[in-house]
């Protein structure tokens, strides 16, 4: 069985098939994976049946070390996952039901409506995150992935020096707050901003990309208003439809992207009345960006 990669997309994002993944990975295939993800920073793997958290678990491990456990905006009945290597990305509280529509964590989970990258308000931010499918609504609740590399390379030359060694300042007290969600003294405490570049150069390819997210929202050196503005544009011009693919889920499906080179969001479905419930791992990219300014 060859592994295979099919584009679904002029720029970005492939299915892969071939493999196994609820299977142990050959060294061969997590590498050929590994390129996949290189080349198409989203790969889509169609199962039919979702993994179990060992599988996922076990699968995500071939591509790094999972994230250290983060402050999480808790629902007010409690956790309903309780293994910390698994982000519960839903709509359903610890008893089952339908999260409150005032409930701090369906707030919150509001916010992954907004294009980010994961965890880029983690001094150390995310590599790779994996979203299994496990319940979907009727309609709506596609993701959409942007591609920050085409994003960059679109830019005209005077912009591209303009933005070239500006550091950014990310924080969820950015994105949340921009919701009017309140705070405890201990998550502003937990969510003090950190630096990130926000012209990132890929490791093994070369390649330059933006390092946009919702939770940007300072620019060292430049007044809040004009890192504003700047961010905003950048946003605008980076998710224009030529740079994006949507993923409309089936059951069964995981979706791998890479958050050094692309950025994505939820899109919105009834979810007073549905229920959708994806399980996500995420793999730490082990070094700051502020410090891999010479690298590539
Ligand atoms: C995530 C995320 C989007 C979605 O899991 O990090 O942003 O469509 N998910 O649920
Ligand atoms: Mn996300």
């Amino acid at each position: 069985m060859a592994l295979t990669f099919t584009p679904l997309h002029p720029v970005i994002a492939a299915a892969c098939s071939g493999v196994d993944i609820g299977q142990p990975l050959t060294p061969e295939q997590a590498a050929t994976i590994d390129a996949g993800m290189d080349k198409y920073a989203v790969l889509v793997f169609r199962q039919g049946t979702p993994l179990t958290t060992p599988q996922q678990t076990a699968f995500t491990l071939n591509f790094g070390e999972q994230e250290p456990p983060y402050t999480q905006i808790q629902a007010a009945g409690g956790v309903r996952i309780a293994d910390p290597g698994i982000s519960d990305i839903s709509n359903l509280a610890a008893d089952g039901g339908i999260l409150a529509r005032d409930d701090r964590k369906r707030l919150s989970g509001l916010g992954n409506q907004m294009w980010h990258s994961d965890s880029s308000y983690k001094k150390i931010p995310a590599r790779y995150s994996l979203l299994c499918a496990h319940v979907l609504p009727p309609e709506g609740g596609d993701t959409q992935f942007a591609d920050m590399r085409a994003a960059y390379d679109m830019l005209d030359a005077r912009m591209k020096a303009r933005i070239e060694d500006l550091v950014c300042e990310h924080s969820r007290i950015f994105s949340k707050g921009a919701l009017g969600i309140p705070f405890t003294e201990a998550e502003l405490k937990a969510f003090a901003p950190v630096r990130q570049r926000l012209v990132r150069t890929h490791r093994v390819t070369g390649r330059k990309s933006l390092y946009l997210s919702s939770h940007a929202g300072r620019i060292l050196g430049m007044p809040v208003a004009e890192a504003q503005i700047l961010l905003r544009e950048l946003t605008e011009h980076a998710t224009q439809r030529e740079f994006v693919y949507s993923h409309k889920w089936r059951v069964g499906d995981l979706v791998m992207w890479d958050n050094r080179t692309t950025m994505h969001r939820a899109r919105p479905y009834e979810d007073a009345v549905y229920p959708r419930e994806l399980r996500r791992t995420t793999v730490t990219d082990g070094v700051p960006t502020v410090e891999q300014q010479l690298a590539a």
